[in-house]
């Protein structure tokens, strides 16, 4: 049955039909929406933030003005809602600008300008309605310098329990070039991420970001996804999300030893203190099989045949697949996450494109790279 999850009422009387014992909210518009305020006053168990704790996704500035109040580290910002303060602003940055349309964009918010005329071109685009309401307002930002990697965390508003962590390629050709995507492929665990850098992450970051929305009234539950940026003077926030993330979700699930939903209760009853999260000591590693024009306009309805790729473990997750008259055709940007594992982000890289080499996919594409950092780390070792 097909439900209009913005109609809030209808997923409610759903709900109490089937008698749901949890709803799982994936995506961040629906959570920006504030589905989960409507389900939990209708008693329904939630997992996911409510409206205003989802401003750590839905709202960059939000985000930023939290960061100043705890003292969590990263990029010096300005917050402005008009292009005339945003162009003044410029002249306090070097380039390269990082410019950010305040609210969700689909991934496509933020621009980085090498020139200020880029720069200048950009604020204009984003205050002229570029981006619909979510440029509304804009923040400029430090460009910072060093590698990314993704850190997770689950909390029920107080209790945080770490959930390891992933890097993702967002660019859509390899060596990391071409227009961002919503991400090409991802692994975890990230080993840059080390244990020490994760702990300073969890110290600096995650539970002020916890202790100080629990604090001002907006207690976080859900996931946390933390995109940072590992600088030399340690890891710096980029953004929040406050969903698991396409495609870190699949490389993390594949290494989740815990019962899931198990885990998903306790945070959304509030019992999360003393669970821990199992995590299999191996790196997974999926690759994104897209159909030809993403990011930009998908060629839909191309034939599939996933054959035997996963006679092997690995796994394929069907992201923007359906089915036409009984056949396997694509249906959107991003198509399969074909993923695997292994002792190694070179073994993992490895069963994951023999499974990629096995389906036939003709209208489709992926990168051929995913993983390379530490590929090349591991092959230097
Ligand atoms: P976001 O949507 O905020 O994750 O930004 C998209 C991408 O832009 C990030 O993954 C980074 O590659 C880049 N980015 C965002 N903010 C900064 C920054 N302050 N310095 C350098 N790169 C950034
Ligand atoms: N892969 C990045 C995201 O889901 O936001």
């Amino acid at each position: 049955m097909a439900l209009d999850v913005t109609d809030h009422a209808a997923v409610i009387a759903f709900c109490a039909e089937r008698d749901i014992a949890l709803v799982v909210i994936g995506p961040e518009a629906p959570l920006v929406d504030g589905l989960s305020d409507a389900l939990r006053a209708a008693h329904v168990p939630v997992f996911g933030p409510s409206q205003a704790a989802a401003q750590l996704e839905g709202s960059k500035g939000f985000t930023k003005d939290l960061c100043a109040r705890a003292g969590i580290p990263t990029a010096g910002y300005v917050r402005t809602a008009s292009l005339a303060d945003a162009r003044a602003a410029l002249a306090r940055f070097q380039p390269p600008y990082v410019l950010k349309a305040d609210g969700l964009a689909a991934g496509k918010g933020v621009v980085i300008a090498e020139t200020l005329a880029d720069a200048e071109e950009a604020l204009a685009d984003m205050f002229g309605g570029g981006f619909g309401g979510a440029g509304a307002q804009v923040v400029i930002e430090e460009f910072m310098q060093g590698e990314e990697a993704s850190f997770f965390a689950l909390t029920d508003g107080t209790a945080i329990v770490p959930f390891g962590s992933a890097q993702d390629h967002k660019r859509v050709d390899d060596g990391d070039v071409g227009p961002n995507t919503g991400g090409m492929g991802a692994y975890s665990p990230a080993p840059v991420l080390t244990p020490e850098l994760q702990a300073r992450v969890m110290a600096e970051i995650i539970e002020p970001t916890v202790r100080t929305m629990r604090e001002e009234g907006n207690p976080y539950q859900g996931v946390l996804f933390a995109g940072l940026m590992l600088t030399a003077e340690g890891p710096k926030l980029i953004e929040y999300n406050a969903r698991f993330g396409d495609p870190e979700c699949q490389v993390l699930m594949m290494r989740l030893e815990n019962d899931l939903v198990a885990i998903m209760l306790a945070c959304a009853k509030g019992e999360l203190a003393g669970t821990e999260v199992a995590l299999r000591d191996q790196t997974a590693l999926t690759v994104v099989m897209a159909a030809k024009g993403y990011p930009g306009t998908p060629d839909k309805g191309g034939a599939i045949a996933l054959n035997d790729a996963e006679a092997d473990g690995a796994k394929v997750f069907h992201a923007g697949t359906a089915l036409k008259d009984g056949a396997l055709v694509a249906n959107g940007g991003r198509v399969l996450n074909v993923t695997a594992t292994g002792a190694s982000v070179t073994e993992a890289q490895a069963k994951a494109y023999a499974a990629v080499d096995r389906i036939t996919f003709p209208s489709g594409f992926c990168r051929r790279d995913i993983g390379w950092r530490e590929v090349a780390r591991e092959a230097s070792t």
